[in-house]
């Protein structure tokens, strides 16, 4: 069997077209495959360092763009912060309650996590002002699920459209502790509580109305934080005038990133792929669940916890997947994945219903219109819905000219749609990738037989 030709153009304005000619006869996937570090856990190992006494050792840090402006956001707050340029990062913290003023604004790039969760810190540090932005996407991206609670909490804090859209300005205050009761299942809006609870006194409290990603509680009562979980109502209490000590933070790889080629092995067949050191903590592990549902051949070997997280070593076998639906509380358990799940969808056999899941429209971009858009180019059938989207499966996908929309995790969805297309797909905007999976194009080459 021929290998796809894999080709990445940069362009004259820098942007990078990542060109996938699959050959007639198709092609398989073969190999052992290590995956980059959690993007999540990244982030708050490097917060978590850097407001910590003491010194914190970042084993496998995810060495992306979003990391990145993580690691400058606190470098300027007074971190010191190594090289993010090997497999050893090192964080020098300076002790909760001690940022330095910046002399200029924060910039969190692409990120989410960063501008969010910094976001609590920094309204927790009575007598400093801050400024954050972000990209042309965060800056689009909607603030006020951080704003309104920290609001609650007396904190002070200005930005465009009501205080809703970075860039915003904080003048940290001592904030009172609240009970947040959020109407979202997000692990931003409860990390970038707790994180404002840590630095004031008495107990902050996040319920939220599914369980989100909890690698912040996880990663906080480990550095010491004193925490009580509710699993019962989804609820978790910080107490404040927290004092954090550095640690050995161990980074599994990351599902999300994982989630690709646990799609790409299921589709393409004859392929057989094994993904190492997979972080599969449950509250990320509804890709799993998901594409069981869909009737995949993946297998966990090699169970273990590493530093307080479960990993293990994932084995996939391609199979014909069927459809199913995909909404409720399963949702926070894989938001992230959803884009390549539509992908899976695409061939598999029936119609496939994605629900409860709106949360897409304000991610790095809007990844229902976008998938659904892009899908379509290809002869896919994707319809929109408001919250989700309806996908029939069967229809043979064929090479086109597709855009990622600057959003690392459609290029690279769209990317695994083009090793089952005939013919050939360009990318737009591939670099995107960086963001979360610096080296993706290289294992796509490894990979193809
Ligand atoms: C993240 C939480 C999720 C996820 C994002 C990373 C985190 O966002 O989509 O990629 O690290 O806390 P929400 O909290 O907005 O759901």
């Amino acid at each position: 069997m021929l290998a796809a030709i894999i080709t990445l153009q940069t362009q004259e304005n820098a942007s990078q077209n990542l060109i996938i000619q699959r050959p007639p006869s198709g092609l398989s996937l073969q190999g052992r495959i290590s995956i980059p570090g959690d993007k999540s856990i990244s982030h708050r190992a490097l917060m978590l360092g850097a407001i910590a006494e003491g010194e914190t050792e970042i084993q496998g840090l995810l060495l992306g763009e979003d990391p990145r402006s993580t690691a400058h956001c606190f470098q300027a707050l007074g971190a010191e912060i190594s090289e993010l340029n090997t497999q050893l990062v090192r964080v020098k913290g300076i002790g909760l309650g001690n940022f330095q003023e910046p002399m200029d604004v924060l910039n969190a790039g692409n990120s989410g996590t960063t501008i969010r969760l910094m976001l609590g810190l920094l309204a927790s540090h009575p007598g400093r002002f801050f400024t954050v932005t972000g990209d042309d996407s965060l800056r689009s991206r909607p603030m006020s699920r951080v704003v309104k609670p920290l609001q609650q909490m007396s904190a002070e804090i200005w930005g465009r459209n009501s205080n809703t859209l970075a860039p915003l300005a904080v003048q940290g205050q001592a904030l009172k502790p609240i009970h947040y009761h959020s109407p979202i299942a997000s692990a931003q809006v409860k990390s970038c509580i707790l994180l404002a609870g840590l630095n004031t006194e008495g107990k902050t409290t996040v319920t939220e109305p599914a369980l989100s990603r909890d690698h912040s509680e996880r990663m906080l009562k480990a550095f010491g934080a004193e925490l009580s979980i509710d699993p019962e109502t989804n609820s978790v209490t910080v107490t404040g005038n927290a004092k954090l000590y550095g640690q050995k933070v161990i980074v599994p790889g990351d599902i999300s990133s994982a989630a690709f080629w646990l799609v790409a092995g299921s589709i393409v067949p004859g392929s057989e792929l094994v993904v190492e050191n997979v972080g599969v903590n449950p509250t990320r592990t509804g890709i799993l669940e998901a594409l069981a549902m869909m009737g995949a051949d993946i297998q966990l070997e090699n169970q273990r916890e590493v530093a307080g997280e479960p990993v293990a070593d994932v084995r996939v076998r391609s199979s014909q997947l069927k459809s199913c639906t995909i909404a409720g509380e399963i949702i926070p358990r894989l938001i992230d994945e959803i884009p390549i799940l539509a992908v899976a969808a695409t061939f598999a056999q029936g119609t496939t219903i994605i629900r409860d899941a709106a949360e897409l429209r304000v991610k790095e971009s809007d990844r229902i219109t976008v998938m659904a858009q892009q899908l379509n180019k290809m002869g896919a059938k994707v319809t929109e819905l408001p919250d989700g989207m309806e996908i029939t499966g069967g229809t043979a996908l064929v090479g086109a000219e597709v855009d990622s929309h600057t959003d690392h995790r459609i290029g690279m969805s769209l990317a695994i749609a083009a090793l089952n297309a005939s013919g050939t797909t360009t990318i737009h905007r591939a670099e995107a990738a960086a963001i979360s999976y610096p080296n993706f194009t290289s294992t796509l080459k490894e990979v193809c037989r």
